[in-house]
């Protein structure tokens, strides 16, 4: 029984140790990144739209692959994936002028998806975004 135990608290600190790494890898760029969390999110809430590459549909819903909107405008970024967004807006130099709808994302939420996002289809960004900022990022 007490060896059970102890295998038990063993198993317990393997895991906490896990998930610990993936948290640092996240806080810090220059170590192996996993966006796993941020591309289960962006398959489940954003891919009907902005396709499984991040190409978009031209007119209807801009790329997120190699956008200049998402890579220079973190800020507006972030809103729109935290809020949505309407109006007219150009992303490499098309127009569109569309909505999309706030998918309720988490702030962790938001912040995983935008690192999976900027970080993926040639895109590369190793300023990570915390959940503290996204927190902190208004209407
Ligand atoms: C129902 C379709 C739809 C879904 C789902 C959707 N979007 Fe969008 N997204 C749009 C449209 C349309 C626009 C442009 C809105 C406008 O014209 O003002 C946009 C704009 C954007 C932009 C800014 C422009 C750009 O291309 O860089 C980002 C970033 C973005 N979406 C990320 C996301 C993320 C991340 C998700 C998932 C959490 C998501 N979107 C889900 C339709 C969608």
């Amino acid at each position: 029984m007490k060896n059970f135990s102890f295998s038990l608290g063993l198993l317990f600190l393997v895991c906490a140790c896990n998930s610990l790494d993936k948290k640092m890898a996240l806080n810090n760029a220059s170590v192996n990144q996993d966006f796993s969390e941020g591309k289960e999110i962006y398959n489940d809430f954003c891919m009907q739209c902005h396709m499984a590459n991040g190409e978009g549909v031209t007119k209807v819903f801009p790329p997120l692959a190699k956008s200049d909107y998402l890579m220079t405008k973190t800020l507006e970024s972030i809103k729109a994936i935290k809020y949505g967004l309407s109006g007219a807006i150009t992303v490499n130099s098309i127009k569109y002028n569309t909505a999309m709808a706030s998918p309720g994302l988490s702030d962790d939420e938001v912040a995983n998806v935008m690192n999976y996002i900027t970080n993926s289809w040639g895109n590369e960004n190793t300023s990570l975004i915390t959940e503290e900022e996204v927190s902190k990022v208004e209407r």
